[in-house]
């Protein structure tokens, strides 16, 4: 889909001081790949993303975009180019002309902009509804090539939802900067790291990724030794794959299988639980919400597409409930 060779991205700075944000990068990324790029602040995220959509041009190196790749490009501030004397439902139809008010306003309720807010000026939009807007407008055309800086920043957890299960169902590729961990975590097939002028290349998901981080296998056979000496259980729980997946990723899959939870890995489990109970819940409204949607027949085309979002939101809600019922399980299990 895309290709770094030694890339290296410089900006002029004053009296012709140059800010160096890459040297020597390289990298490829695989179509249907979905690429979480994490890394502190000023470690050149944004920047990698525009290199990527091409607003942004190379200081050296080689930059290739596969002959079919289709950008579209998300920017950290992309709110600021929505026309703000538009009123939502009229800007919607134009970029989306041969959609009926019903059907946008179907698609705008999916948003979770409902009855009156969709005559609502851009103008007047709060900061997360802007955003909100903004990334319904490229979900409703996207193209195979999405780039998304920092596209949950402004969204409250509902709207996050219906992003992620967007994304989710979105087959095409995506790099996307979020400092959202359970966006990551649920979103990303690879993580690349960004900073000191680099761009590290993590093979795994995000859970590998703070695997390997935290020291992976080796950190963990070290607790095992160390608690085993001492005669106690060692950390690490049930062999229920969702509660375990944490501490047996990656090269630890021999990790043994004992009932007892560290206090940390069952609070952590808790917090998810918890997590989970809200996801749960807000997508129970979504879903209802479609089903109401769904109800008012306008044309087959419509139907299809409503009951396609309709599918995904109750895949989700099958996944996130299988999860909860591994955690409480697991939980139970080890009281
Ligand atoms: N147009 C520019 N001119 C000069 N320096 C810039 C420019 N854009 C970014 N920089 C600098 O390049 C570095 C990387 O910035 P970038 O915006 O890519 O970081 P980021 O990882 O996206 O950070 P954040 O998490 O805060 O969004 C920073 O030090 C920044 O000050
Ligand atoms: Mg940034």
């Amino acid at each position: 889909m895309a290709e770094f060779n030694s890339v290296a991205k410089a900006y002029a700075g004053k009296n012709g001081a140059e800010k160096e944000v890459f040297r020597d990068v390289s990298f490829m990324i695989e179509r249907g790949d979905r690429i979480a790029l994490v890394g502190v602040n000023g470690a050149g995220k944004s920047t990698l993303i525009k290199l990527l959509a091409g607003s942004e041009p190379l200081t050296h190196g080689e930059f290739r975009l596969g002959h079919n790749a289709q950008a579209d490009y998300f920017a950290q501030d992309q709110y600021k180019e929505l026309n703000p004397d538009a009123r939502i439902l009229d800007d919607l139809g134009e970029i989306s002309p041969g959609s009926s008010q019903t059907e946008l306003r179907n698609l705008l309720g999916c948003f979770l902009f409902q009855e009156d807010d969709v005559f609502k000026k851009i103008d007047v939009l709060s900061g997360g509804e802007r955003g909100r807007y903004a990334l319904l407008r490229l979900l409703l055309h996207p193209a195979n090539f999405l780039l998304l800086d920092e596209p949950t920043n402004h969204l409250d957890l509902r709207a996050k939802d219906v992003l992620l299960n967007a994304l989710m169902a979105y087959t095409g590729t995506v790099v996307f900067v979020s400092h959202d961990r359970y966006f990551i975590d649920r979103l990303a097939t690879r993580v690349f790291e960004v900073g000191d002028g680099k761009v590290e290349v993590f093979p795994g998901n995000y859970e590998d990724y703070l695997w390997r981080k935290q020291g992976g296998s080796a950190r963990l056979a070290e607790t095992i030794a160390a608690s085993t000496k001492r005669g106690e259980s060692p950390i690490a729980a049930s062999s229920n794959s969702a509660a375990n997946a944490q501490l047996t990723d990656g090269d630890a899959t021999a990790a043994p299988k004992i009932k007892r939870l560290n206090p940390i890995k069952r609070k952590q489990m808790q917090d998810r639980v918890r997590e989970l109970e809200e996801e749960i819940s807000l997508i129970e409204g979504t879903v209802a919400q479609c089903e109401t949607g769904l109800q008012n027949f306008v044309s087959a085309d419509q139907s299809q597409r409503q009951s396609q979002t309709l599918d995904r939101h109750k895949a989700a809600l099958a996944s996130l409930t299988r999860e909860w019922e591994d955690l409480s399980q697991a939980l139970q299990e080890s009281d």
